[in-house]
């Protein structure tokens, strides 16, 4: 095979995304230890309206999922496709207007959320000035990725490719039908539904949000960094082909499990529910497939921690997606829904699998931009593995108990019918537990800061010879 010109490459776009993972990182988690200092200590803020609860939450889940996994996901994605492409980006002034573009929609959440500037629909809380931007932006994105795939020089598409591919367009469908709506000022507008309609659309939205912004890109980029890192071909390509296409077919269709015992006629829960049990299938295929490609070098995981982290957050994909489907199950989620059972599913998926293969894919990806051999310390690596993970089960495991227990005190009766606890009975209960998460946040939050250390310091050294 002919030398490839990798000079060519646009490494500005990837390196730029790439800093501003571990810099929204920090800042979305940051906001999470408040919002959970603040379930513990209700009066931590003095009642000052721009640092409500209310508030302050819309803004962690926009910071960690748009802002921390979105630069992740569109730094590799634009290192993926002009690697596995052998070609550059189409255009270097689209890729700065994306990557401008995209920090000035989190600079308006920043300012606009805490504002009260807010939709109400979750995940998609932005007002319609912000969503248009989001709209334009994401559709020079497009651009520049399918773009790339066009003009490349390899004669396949490799599968990484596919599952970031799958995750641009869907995202672009699902934000602009969801965020269709009347504005009647400038910072105030109405969904463009009404009643279930508006429901069941905006849990079309938040639950393939999940499958393409949380899975499915990044699984592409699983498909790149765990192989790369493993120097293990992908164990079996035929597999990841066919769980990307029933992924991708199932996971449209499950969205009304967020909405079991509503207004939603009763067939279109019971679809919902079925579909959730169905997708346990090609999420596991995906899980199997990356572990699988250790298979022979699994001695590696003993010295490697970017393996660890890569691996690890393959297992808490395994997990969530197991969990995910027992949940949708209508007589699991009447005990599940609306506890914190809800919220240690939501971060074994979010910290477990979706920080833990970004916090990987970047200690692989940051010295290879900068010219590095490795990271400054491949020892503060591993601190920061287990730092990462005693955080992440120090978080889930209390949730899980405060769930089950939260679900079963409220629908406990006495034999006359009476509710035999009241909600601050059961609130008062979970207090401990909400202590023990505010700690896992602070443990999680600290492996970011020895993460950002140890960037920092890599960055500044000596570039090595020969790093392609
Ligand atoms: C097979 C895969 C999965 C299925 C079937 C599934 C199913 C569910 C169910 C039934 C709920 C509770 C709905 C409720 O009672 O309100 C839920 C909530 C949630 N799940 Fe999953 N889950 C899956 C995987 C994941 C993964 C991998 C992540 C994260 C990366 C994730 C993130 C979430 C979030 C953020 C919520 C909370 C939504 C909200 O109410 O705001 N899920 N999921
Ligand atoms: C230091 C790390 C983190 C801490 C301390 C933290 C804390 C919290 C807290 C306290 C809540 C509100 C729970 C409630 O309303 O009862 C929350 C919600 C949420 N967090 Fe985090 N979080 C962290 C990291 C992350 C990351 C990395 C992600 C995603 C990649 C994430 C995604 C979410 C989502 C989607 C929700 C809303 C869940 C729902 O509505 O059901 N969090 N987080």
């Amino acid at each position: 095979m002919s030398e490839i010109n990798t000079a060519a490459y646009n490494y500005k776009v990837v390196k730029q995304f790439s800093i501003m993972t571990v810099v929204w990182g920090i800042v979305g988690m940051l906001v999470g230890v408040i919002i959970a200092a603040q379930l513990f200590w209700p009066d931590l803020t003095y009642g000052i309206e721009y640092l409500t609860y209310g508030r302050l939450r819309p803004l962690h889940t926009n910071a960690v999922i748009f802002a921390f996994g979105g630069s992740a996901l569109f730094a590799t994605s634009l290192y993926v496709v002009q690697r596995t492409c052998q070609t550059p980006l189409i255009s270097n002034g689209l890729a700065s207007f994306v990557f401008w573009g995209w920090q000035l929609i989190i600079v308006l959440a920043a300012i606009s959320l805490p504002m009260g500037w807010t939709s109400g629909k979750e995940y998609a809380e932005l007002e319609w000035p912000i969503d248009i931007l989001i709209a334009i932006v994401w559709v020079a994105y497009a651009i520049l990725y399918f773009g790339t795939i066009m003009k490349r020089t390899t004669s396949h598409i490799y599968v990484a490719n596919w599952f970031y591919g799958a995750f641009i367009l869907t995202v672009a469908v699902l934000h602009i039908v969801n965020s269709a709506a009347v504005p009647i000022s400038l910072t105030k507008s109405y969904s463009a539904y009404a009643g279930a309609i508006d429901a069941m659309v905006q849990w079309w939205y938040g639950h393939n949000a999940v499958g393409f912004f949380l899975t499915a890109g990044f699984l592409g980029m699983m498909y790149y960094f765990v192989p790369k890192q493993a120097e293990r071909p992908v164990y079996s390509y035929r597999l990841s082909i066919v769980h990307f296409w029933a992924l991708i077919a199932v996971y449209m269709w499950a969205g009304p499990h967020h909405l079991h015992y509503t207004a939603l006629p009763n067939w279109a829960q019971t679809l919902g529910m079925l579909f959730s049990i169905i997708l346990l299938a090609p999420s596991w295929g995906g899980m199997i497939n990356g572990m699988m490609t250790l298979s022979g070098a699994w001695h590696k995981l003993r010295d490697d921690p970017i393996l660890k982290f890569l691996i690890v957050s393959l297992s808490f994909y395994g997990m969530s997606t197991f969990e995910g489907p027992m949940m949708s199950i209508k007589t699991v989620n009447a005990l599940s829904h609306y506890t914190d059972w809800t919220i240690g599913h939501v971060h074994s998926g979010a910290l477990g699998w979706v920080a833990l293969v970004t916090i990987g894919a970047m200690y692989y990806l940051i010295p290879k931009l900068f010219g590095r051999k490795n990271m400054y310390s491949v020892e503060l690596i591993n601190v920061h593995f287990w730092v990462s993970t005693i955080g992440i089960v120090l978080y889930i495991v209390p949730m899980w108990i405060a769930g089950v227990m939260q679900g079963l005190m409220w629908r406990s009766a006495n034999a006359d019918g009476t509710l035999t606890y009241s909600f601050i009975d059961a609130l008062a209960e979970t207090d401990p537990y909400y202590g023990i998460r505010l700690l896992a946040g602070v443990i999680f939050l600290s492996g970011m800061f020895i993460m950002a250390y140890n960037v920092i310091k890599t960055v500044q050294a000596e570039p090595d010879a020969d790093v392609k």
